[in-house]
């Protein structure tokens, strides 16, 4: 990332979280590639010398069965090859026996379709496995629409039915012009599909929201704009599915289980709201702003970046609701409510980054040209996830009189001691 770039990403990050400055935001990853390798110098431990094989001969105890649809591979079936992966290759190892390549395309393909399942966020054997497939079907740089935030008493996973989530029909009717990068395809239609997928689940997170504002009795106007955010992550869905139809690929994917709204009945109605808008809005939309402006930054002109400033302009109004709210309602809080403000934020901080980097796979390294289709580096992107913490979101929380920086150094996930 040019390091214009990344300075243009914080500016924009940092007038929106600080209201008194002027005014005037899967990210992706992706494939390390021969015309791009990996240098030594960014490397992670794991990572495996240019030129070095890294498939070996077959191991002696391939077992699970291929899927019965290699391009929708089951739960049962990623999980079995998973388990296979873990006992035949050792954290940070660097071959995957022949035999076992199916298995990291299996997983990997289950991954891509369904990232916020039971076992997305902790593959040991991923960067390996996605080497030897030369990052082709692996799991690629998504972090965009917010996750449900976080509760003290740990994420439940609902009872409710788990629908597939189908766009074709409205993707189709958008049609948007994209870059014809052959090479670059499937990884563009992961990418995008992620995005699809992230974006679409993240209207149920603003409907949650606004429901609890209404119950804290914020005013209907304020409860009606959150609202609105739900209908613009709806319609976020549908135009990075339309990405996806544009790319060749389809707009769907199977449903995922996902963790129910925290209510956080340990505290008042208020401070329950804050700690959720402080999640969503402050967190994990102004990292959105600030990695899409970056990616936006990059990206030539074109109908795909004119698409991209459109999502990219509404999670800006998404993030600034939330800094709003927070400025003029924190310092109305008493101290002890202030003081267990700063506590949960250690939790928050904890849950944004094991999301974030989940999302932006370390080595992914696509070529120049995958600007284009809004490809960009890991290491890069995690570089400004990182910036956009420490010089933007734990500043700008210090200033409205919460222990930010504090939260952030002690982050943790839970059981939280004080
Ligand atoms: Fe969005
Ligand atoms: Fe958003």
């Amino acid at each position: 990332m040019d390091p214009e770039t990344r300075r243009q990403a914080l500016r924009i990050a940092a007038r929106l979280a600080m209201p008194l400055s002027l005014w005037g935001c899967a990210t992706t990853v992706a494939p390390p590639t021969p015309e791009s390798p990996a240098s030594p110098a960014t490397a992670d431990a794991g990572s495996i010398p240019p030129g070095q094989p890294v498939v070996s001969p077959p191991a002696p105890s391939a077992r699970c069965t291929a899927p019965a649809d290699p391009e929708h591979p089951t739960e049962a079936e990623a999980r079995c090859c998973r388990e296979q992966l873990a006992s035949i290759i050792p954290d940070g190892g660097r071959e995957v026996p022949s035999e076992v390549l199916g298995c990291c395309r299996t997983v990997a393909t289950w991954l891509d379709q369904n990232a916020r399942g039971t076992f997305g966020e902790g593959w040991p054997q991923r960067n390996t496995c996605c080497r030897a497939l030369e990052w082709q079907g692996s799991l690629t740089c998504t972090p965009w629409g917010p996750p449900v935030p976080p509760s003290l008493e740990g994420e439940r996973v609902t009872s409710r039915p788990v629908l597939p989530l189908d766009l074709r029909e409205e993707a189709a009717r958008l049609a948007p012009s994209v870059p014809r990068l052959p090479a670059l395809r499937r990884m563009a239609v992961a990418t995008w599909r992620g995005r699809m997928v992230n974006e679409y689940e993240s209207a149920e997170v603003f409907e949650a929201l606004a429901e609890t504002l209404a119950q804290a009795g914020f005013a209907r106007s304020v409860v009606d704009e959150v609202r609105g955010f739900s209908e613009e992550e709806r319609r976020h869905g549908v135009l990075c599915g339309a990405v996806v139809t544009a790319l060749g690929g389809e707009a769907r994917a199977p449903g995922t289980a996902r963790p129910s709204f925290p209510l956080h009945p340990d505290v008042e109605p208020l401070e329950a709201v804050l700690r959720n808008v402080l999640s969503v809005c402050c967190m994990s939309e102004t990292v959105a702003v600030s990695l899409i402006a970056a990616e936006r930054e990059e990206m030539p002109e074109g109908e795909l970046r004119a698409l991209l400033t459109g999502i990219w302009s509404d999670e800006v109004g998404h993030a600034r609701f939330g800094w709003r709210l927070v400025t003029d309602l924190v310092p109305t809080l008493d101290e002890a409510a202030r003081a267990r403000l700063g506590l949960w934020l250690r939790v928050a901080f904890a849950h944004l980054e094991t999301h974030e980097l989940a999302h932006l796979p370390l080595d992914a390294r696509p070529p120049e040209a995958g600007r284009a289709l809004g490809l960009c580096r890991g290491d890069h992107a995690r570089a400004l996830f990182f910036d956009t913490v420490t010089e933007v979101i734990v500043p700008a929380l210090e200033a409205v009189g919460l222990p930010a920086r504090d939260a952030w150094t002690r982050r943790r996930a839970l059981p939280l001691a004080a």
